[in-house]
């Protein structure tokens, strides 16, 4: 009875903390902010340093600059990733995967808003596959491939990912502390759910589980 009751305001907890963000909405925060941080702006390319002429895609309001809401095909944001022979990214990176260009057209589609959702942070079961790696991927892996490893970093692996780790790096960068270098790059922190992640998976030992 007891983990019944729990259960059930767990569920009511849930349903109060969850904006209303339906199913087939796009989430600005989670999902489109990260392809244009991940993949766009990288040293040289479109970050609060790029020169003028140059859109800067590390916040809403800079890739608003090259959005028409509703409208893909007048967004410069879009038509350049998309089609045959998308200009952007330049050929020395990889290309945007079709589902993040399709993703950030329906995004565009449904009106191009500064959409976050609050999720509670469940950070009671967490392992590499399942918590960090997902994060890695979503944030990090376009500028610390295999290809192109930032700082020789390659967070595509867990076995290329573990010295970072050991040497205090990682959770160093993450956390914004001292000397090391914020990342992600040119933008602001991971979420404070995504933090504690890491630095449980890092606490617990960073076993490749
Ligand atoms: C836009 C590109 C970009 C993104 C996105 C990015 N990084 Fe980096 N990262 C770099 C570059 C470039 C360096 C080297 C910086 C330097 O030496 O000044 C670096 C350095 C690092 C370092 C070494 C820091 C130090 O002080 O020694 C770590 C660790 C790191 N990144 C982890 C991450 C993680 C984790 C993420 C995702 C949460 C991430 N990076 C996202 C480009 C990026």
């Amino acid at each position: 009875m007891k983990a019944l009751v729990s259960s059930l305001c767990a569920v009511i907890i849930f349903s109060g903390c969850v904006k209303k963000v339906g199913n087939k909405d796009v989430v600005f925060k989670d999902q489109i902010l990260p392809i244009f941080v991940s993949n766009c702006t990288m040293s040289d390319c479109h970050n609060s340093l790029s020169k003028k002429h140059m859109i800067n895609l590390t916040t809403y309001e800079g890739i608003m600059q090259g959005v028409v809401p509703r409208y893909p095909l007048l967004s410069e944001v879009y038509t350049n990733i998309s089609g045959r022979n998308p200009s952007m990214p330049t050929k020395q990176y990889p290309k945007l995967s079709s589902k993040d260009v399709e993703l950030i057209k329906l995004w565009i589609n449904m009106g191009a808003t500064n959409s976050t959702i609050d999720l509670p942070c469940d950070s009671s079961n967490v392992t590499f596959s399942g918590s960090v790696k997902p994060i890695f991927t979503t944030w990090c892996v376009g500028c610390h491939n295999t290809t192109n490893p930032g700082k020789g970093i390659d967070l595509t692996s867990y076995e290329s990912t573990i010295a970072s780790v050991n040497s205090g790096q990682l959770l160093g960068s993450i956390k914004h502390i001292g000397a090391f270098t914020p990342m992600p790059q040119n933008t602001d922190k991971l979420s404070d759910c995504d933090i504690a992640k890491i630095a449980k998976w890092i606490r617990q030992g960073a076993v490749n589980n």
